[in-house]
């Protein structure tokens, strides 16, 4: 059965769904089964985010409405075999309960190793569908002092959950900033937030998702955590600040 993990923030736009798909990836290029599945309803955009969005013929909603087995809503990325997306689509108005939505999760997950829950941002309706589907979490904030404060609210959220782990990955950090003092530093905000840094990844210039498989190695690190470093392919750097970094942050998210 897959490790299920939701994906989520207090604030919208932090980058959980860029996160959830270059978490995804890093995972297909190991060698592990992912499905991402996409429970932002109304405002999905995990199928484009993994450029699968002309693939998709049938979407989670079909799978629980029953207009299509659950298998038959996955689509399969073109690049990595091992990678799949199962869309939502833009109708936000009807109620999908959580236990639907698990069901068909359960269905599919014997077929994978991990299955990412991309997750709306707040604490409304959605953010508990999309909680109540996972046995993990990884909560996504970026320095900013709004972000942090509603990032503070889900966390203690999640503790209600009793989730086997949550981890931190702060997004969108300059490291010119951080240097100056103008932002928090990650682990700062990790002891603020009383969770263990599991990713810091660099704010980019242009993100998409290809340059960050090539470029960014936070996510590489953040596969690591989630692997325990196993797999094909290994962080190709593991010296300087950010190799620094997460080689604290893999010691303190095992503590
Ligand atoms: N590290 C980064 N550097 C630069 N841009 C980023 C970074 N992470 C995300 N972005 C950009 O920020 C925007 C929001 O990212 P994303 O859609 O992943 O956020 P989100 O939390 O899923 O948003 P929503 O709450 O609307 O679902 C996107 O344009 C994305 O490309
Ligand atoms: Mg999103």
């Amino acid at each position: 059965m897959a490790r299920k993990i939701v994906v989520t923030s207090g604030k919208g736009g932090v980058g959980k769904t860029t996160v959830c798909c270059n978490l995804a990836v890093q995972l297909a290029r190991r060698g592990f089964r992912v499905a991402v599945c996409d429970l932002d309803f109304g405002l999905n955009n995990v199928d484009v985010a993994l450029g699968v969005e002309h693939l998709a013929l049938y979407d989670v909603v079909d799978a629980v409405e029953g207009r299509c087995r659950p298998k038959q809503a996955l689509v399969q990325h073109p690049l990595y075999p091992t990678l799949y997306c199962l869309a939502s689509n833009r109708v936000s108005e009807r109620y999908v309960s959580p236990q639907a939505v698990r069901l068909v999760l359960d269905a599919v997950s014997p077929q994978f190793d991990f299955i990412l829950i991309d997750s709306p941002a707040g604490i409304e309706e959605g953010f508990h569908r999309a909680a109540s589907c996972a046995e993990e979490a990884l909560l996504v904030t970026t320095p900013h002092i709004s972000a942090m404060r509603d990032a503070d609210r889900v966390a203690g959220i999640l503790k209600c959950y009793r989730f086997r782990s949550v981890g931190l990955a702060v997004n969108m950090v300059r490291r010119d900033f951080v240097r100056r003092g103008e932002i928090l530093q990650p682990r700062e905000i990790s002891a603020a937030l009383k969770l263990p840094l599991v990713a810091v990844v660099p704010e980019e210039d242009k993100l998409f998702l290809e340059n960050v498989v090539g470029r960014s190695r936070a996510f590489c690190g953040l596969a690591d955590y989630f692997t325990g470093g196993e797999g094909g392919e290994r962080g190709a750097d593991e010296g300087g600040f950010w190799g620094a970094m997460r080689r604290r942050h893999k010691k303190e998210g095992r503590a």
